[in-house]
């Protein structure tokens, strides 16, 4: 009797009964092929060197090769529920002072191939639905001297309201606020300030309407 309750608490009932998801998750490691443990490991390793990139923010979707490049003092945020697809490519930092800020609201979707790069500040609300192949960079990168300007500003931060809608090949550019709940034309080349809840299309993109609303 004694023998075979010894078997029982030492085998299956330990793991099984466990409330915790480690004893689960453990049992079923153990039994997965050595193809399947290594691929579970580099996921959990891949999972953990990420998560280390991103200094705040809720479980958000990140796909497999999203390219995440910082260089400190830098600070990286991802909304809860936040999604980014496949090719993307996210800059953030220069190396240098003051601290460069990429922040991408909860539950906004950034479309695959899209480059994002902060150098100074990009702020990106929540809801956001920012299409395939889009450019968002808040710095020229290289010094610039114009006769009629003169010299260049290279870096100024780029805010993105709540509920803002970009359609894809779009350019936003250094310095630009775009208004809660505004739509962005495809192929736009965004260089002024767009008013809330404005369409603007074109390149220089130019407000052509007024948005009452549009669903995801
Ligand atoms: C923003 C958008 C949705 C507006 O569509 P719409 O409400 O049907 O607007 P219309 O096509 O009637 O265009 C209104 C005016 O803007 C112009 N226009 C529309 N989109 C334009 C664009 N991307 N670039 C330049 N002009 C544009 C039209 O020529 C039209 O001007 P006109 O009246 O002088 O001819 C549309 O411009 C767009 O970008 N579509 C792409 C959406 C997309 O790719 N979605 C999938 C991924 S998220």
């Amino acid at each position: 009797m004694a023998d075979t309750l010894t078997g029982k608490v030492e085998v299956e009932p330990t793991i099984e009964e466990a409330s915790f998801g480690f004893g689960r998750f453990w049992q079923r490691f153990r039994e997965m092929s050595f193809r399947d443990k290594r691929l579970t490991l580099m996921g959990v390793l891949r999972f953990y060197l990420r998560s280390r990139l991103f200094d705040s923010g809720g479980p958000a979707v990140l796909s497999r090769n999203v390219v995440i490049g910082k260089r400190r003092p830098a600070r990286l945020v991802l909304g809860r529920g936040a999604r980014i697809a496949k090719g993307c490519v996210l800059v953030v930092g220069t190396g240098r002072e003051p601290e460069s800020v990429l922040e991408i609201g909860p539950r906004t979707v950034i479309g695959p191939g899209t480059r994002i790069m902060a150098a100074s500040q990009v702020h990106i609300g929540a809801r956001c639905m920012i299409s395939w192949n889009c450019s968002i960079f808040d710095s020229i990168g290289h010094k610039l001297w114009l006769k009629s300007t003169g010299e260049s500003e290279i870096e100024a931060p780029i805010t993105i309201g709540d509920d803002v809608w970009i359609g894809p090949n779009s350019i936003i550019m250094k310095g630009v606020t775009i208004g809660s709940g505004s739509v962005v034309g495809a192929g736009s080349v965004v260089r002024r300030d767009v008013p809330p809840k404005s369409l603007v299309v074109g390149n220089p993109a130019r407000v052509i309407d007024r948005v009452l609303r549009w669903e995801r």
